[in-house]
């Protein structure tokens, strides 16, 4: 039985150095030490032993257990090594080869200028709204007290969903003023930027769909004062202090009275040049005093409080700012244009 345990000792410690893999390091385990193991086969025969030999023939086998115990576990921790260090020297990383690029993108010119505008109102304690592109006639034109003769209204200038003409994509963002006075408590202060759409031929100048800015105040005791002063303001943070403004009348069905607003021109200060188109003066938005019946059809009580609301072009004022000649540029997303800004 000494003899066995001894020839087991040498074989079993060389079958396990030399081995190469832990799949195979089990399976000696097994071999070995498992329950129909070869030491286990040893041990079965101690009951043929007289009871003198006994404690001594388990003794050595309990120390033989241990031994191959020992050797499996030392064996483990080498592969584990072994195979980490393989493992390693396969995924290396080369740190001196050059990285690579990533390619960050960045705001697109026009928000970067409606956020400036965003600014500059949210200073003042306006609040920014937006709301639907798709939107009902009797909202984009009938609440504002756009006649039905309008041209705006004609199937030839405004995109409608429905035979009946119901509903449409909205030709102008003054509906928005008719949502916040419905919804909103006063006073109000907003501006709610926004695509409006239009049936335009796509040119330098014009686009089917365009992005306008909005803004109205409903207070007690608003009058055209507080329109020019906060407007004239505005200018001059978009274009700088001193920028000379001009009020003139215009006409818009749902301001009373209505009125542009032209600055003169920062390039040539007046005397003409390509930049105004040799006018002396660039259009910048348009505004007015919030007609009376608008009110009321908003619930207001157009006795107690007024307003004024003013809308204006977004591209026209990104172009003006980036000294971009072709509006389409602005849609068509070419990178060779948006990486210059
Ligand atoms: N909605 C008008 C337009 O599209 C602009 C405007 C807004 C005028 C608010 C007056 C008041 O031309």
């Amino acid at each position: 039985m000494k003899e066995r345990m001894k020839d087991l000792r040498e074989s079993s410690i060389k079958a396990i150095v030399e081995c190469d893999s832990a799949e195979l390091l089990e399976a000696l385990r097994v071999k070995y030490l498992g329950k129909k193991g070869e030491l286990t086969g040893i041990l079965r025969q101690m009951g043929s032993l007289s009871a003198e030999e006994r404690p001594a023939m388990g003794q050595l086998a309990n120390q033989l257990r241990s031994e191959i115990e020992q050797a499996i576990d030392e064996r483990r921790a080498e592969l584990t090594s072994k195979m980490m260090e393989m493992k390693l020297e396969r995924e290396a990383v080369d740190v001196t080869l050059p990285g690579e690029e990533v390619r960050l993108g960045h705001k697109h010119p026009m928000y970067n200028v409606l956020d400036q505008i965003k600014d500059i109102f949210i200073g003042m304690g306006f609040e920014i709204v937006e709301g639907p592109e798709v939107e009902l006639a009797e909202y984009n034109f009938t609440k504002l007290n756009i006649e039905d003769s309008h041209p705006s209204r004609d199937w030839t200038d405004t995109f409608y969903f429905t035979e009946d003409g119901k509903i449409l994509l909205r030709t102008q963002t003054s509906p928005m003023q008719v949502h916040a006075m419905e919804t909103k408590t006063l006073p109000i202060r907003m501006i709610a930027p926004g695509r409006v759409y239009r049936k335009d031929e796509v040119d330098a100048t014009h686009s089917p769909m365009f992005h306008q800015i909005e803004g109205m105040v409903i207070d007690k005791g608003v009058t055209m004062a507080d329109l020019k002063a906060t407007l004239n303001l505005v200018v001059e943070k978009i274009y700088g202090k001193g920028t000379v403004t001009r009020f003139r009348p215009h006409h818009f069905p749902f301001t009373e009275p209505s009125c542009e607003l032209d600055i003169q021109c920062h390039k040539c200060g007046g005397k003409g040049c390509p930049t105004c188109k040799g006018e002396g003066w660039i259009e910048v938005l348009g505004a007015g005093m919030v007609h009376p019946k608008v009110l009321s059809g908003c619930g207001i009580d157009p006795d107690e409080y007024s307003g004024w609301a003013f809308g204006m072009g977004l591209e026209r004022l990104a172009m003006g700012e980036y000294k971009i000649t072709d509006l389409r540029l602005i849609f068509e997303n070419d990178v060779r244009f948006l990486e210059q800004f």
